[in-house]
This record gives C-alpha cells, sequence and structure tokens, in this order.
C-alpha cells in the first residue's frame, strides 16, 4: 500500500497547487483565514506550520511577522515554497511531523497543522501522539489551529466521484472508497503531453477523524480552551 509520502511524491505534489486554483488565490484565502481569527505574533514570534506542503499557510504567517518552521515529508512541495516564500523568515525542514520537536525544538507560540495533515497519519494513536507533543511544544497561552475533513458520514455511490479541477491540459478526479477507520482516496490525473493525454492514477488512505474525538483528545493533552468551526480547508 503506497504511503502518504509515496502518492505525493507519485502523483499529488506536481498538481498540488494547481489543484487548489494557483498561488494567488491559495495565498488570499489562508491570509484571510488568519485575519479573520485576528492570528498575528503577540509572544516569541515562532510558528511551527505541521504538513506546510508549498506553503500556503507557512508564507501568510510569516507575512503576519511570525518566524516559521516549515515541516513537511514531500521535499518537492517545500522547494515550491522556497521558490515562492521571498524574503520571509521561513525554515523548511523536510522530515515526518511526528519527530517535530528534534527540528523544533524550542517552544512556538502558534502550532498549525492544516488541510487534512492530521488524517494522513496512520492511526489514531499517531494523531494522540502528535496533538500531545504540540501541546508540550507551545509557550503558555500559545495556539494551535488543525484543520481537517470528518469523514465520518459516507458518501454513497456515485457521489463518491469528487471532481476536482479540470482546465484544458489537465483533469484531475479524485473516488472515495470508505473503510472503517479509514478512508482510501484514488487521485486520478489526465495531463496533457505533446498532443495526448498521459494517465496516472495512486491511491492513499486517510482517517476518518470524528471531529468529537479530536475534540477530547486536545481537551485530554491540557488544551483548555477547545474552539471548533466549519471551514472549506
Ligand atoms: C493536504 S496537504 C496540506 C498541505 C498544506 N498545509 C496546505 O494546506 O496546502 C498534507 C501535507 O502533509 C504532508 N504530510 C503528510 N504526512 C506527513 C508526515 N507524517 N510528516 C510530514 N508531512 C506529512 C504531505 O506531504 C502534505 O504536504
Amino acid at each position: 500500500m503506497p504511503t502518504a509520502a509515496e502518492h505525493y511524491n507519485r502523483l499529488l505534489a506536481d498538481v498540488y497547487s494547481w489543484m487548489y486554483g494557483g498561488w494567488d488565490a491559495a495565498l488570499a484565502r489562508y491570509t484571510e483565514f488568519f485575519d479573520s481569527r485576528g492570528i498575528a505574533p503577540n509572544g516569541g514570534k515562532r510558528a511551527i506550520d505541521l504538513g506546510a506542503g508549498c506553503g500556503f499557510q507557512a508564507i501568510p504567517l510569516a507575512r503576519r511577522g511570525f518566524s516559521v518552521t516549515a515541516i513537511d515529508l514531500d521535499c518537492k512541495l517545500l522547494a515550491e515554497l522556497e521558490q515562492h516564500k521571498g524574503g520571509e523568515e521561513i525554515e523548511t525542514v523536510c522530515a515526518d511531523i511526528l519527530s517535530f520537536r528534534s527540528h523544533a525544538p524550542k517552544t512556538a507560540e502558534l502550532i498549525v497543522c492544516m488541510v487534512d495533515t492530521l488524517l494522513h497519519l496512520d492511526s489514531q494513536a499517531a494523531v494522540t501522539r502528535l496533538v500531545d507533543d504540540v501541546f508540550a511544544a507551545l509557550e503558555p497561552g500559545g495556539t494551535f489551529i488543525a484543520t481537517f475533513r470528518d469523514f465520518t458520514v459516507e458518501t454513497n455511490e456515485l457521489d463518491r466521484f469528487i471532481p476536482v479541477r479540470s482546465d484544458d491540459r489537465t483533469i484531475f478526479t479524485c473516488f472515495l472508497e470508505f473503510e472503517p477507520d479509514t478512508v482510501k482516496v484514488h487521485d486520478l490525473v489526465y495531463r496533457r503531453v505533446d498532443g495526448r493525454w498521459d494517465f496516472a492514477k495512486s491511491f492513499y488512505r486517510k482517517l476518518r477523524l470524528p471531529t468529537a474525538w479530536v475534540v477530547t483528545t486536545l481537551r485530554d493533552a491540557g488544551f483548555g480552551n477547545v474552539e471548533t468551526g466549519l471551514d472549506r480547508g
């Protein structure tokens, strides 16, 4: 079974920023996300982005004045982040987020883990371990932001086929196969190359984490003030 790292390396990293609608749209979206929540440095200024990808959260955070450590297993996506970061204070680290403390040993005032990254871990036990480490790595009064899709409600039959994005050069469709604790995500990409269509396919698994379970896990780790909300991220 391909791991998340293999899936990104084989297929997803190459179309990731295009899938999002491009850089300007993605950066605007997360700039607005942090603006609307009043996220700004007011402590030691250090932020850690767990599963930073190509930097759609790290770059807006750095522009707001944070000094960001951006950690991801996919070195291609981190290279894109490096190309787009300009003069912003962002250190990229190609590593497993489960070992983030050895790469960012100082406490941080903000830790983010956004857009399904939590679901890429291979078990609820791994999520619990990460949340415990996040709590220990935060300054007193620090903030952790996690966004993920709650896949506990199954979609059925043809609703499992999702047209992700298409244009005249690329067509990306996703198919979801629900399993008891995970959802198997099949990504299918056609790309126009030299007048013909190249086809790439790959799958990986995401955890089906109930929101209520994540809230309990955060509280058990020591987070006193847990807020939940709905967002497209
Ligand atoms: C859905 S993407 C989100 C990326 C970024 N936060 C964004 O919103 O564009 C999930 C990211 O987590 C990374 N990832 C998954 N499992 C990881 C792990 N165990 N350690 C480090 N990165 C991981 C993937 O390489 C991918 O870049």
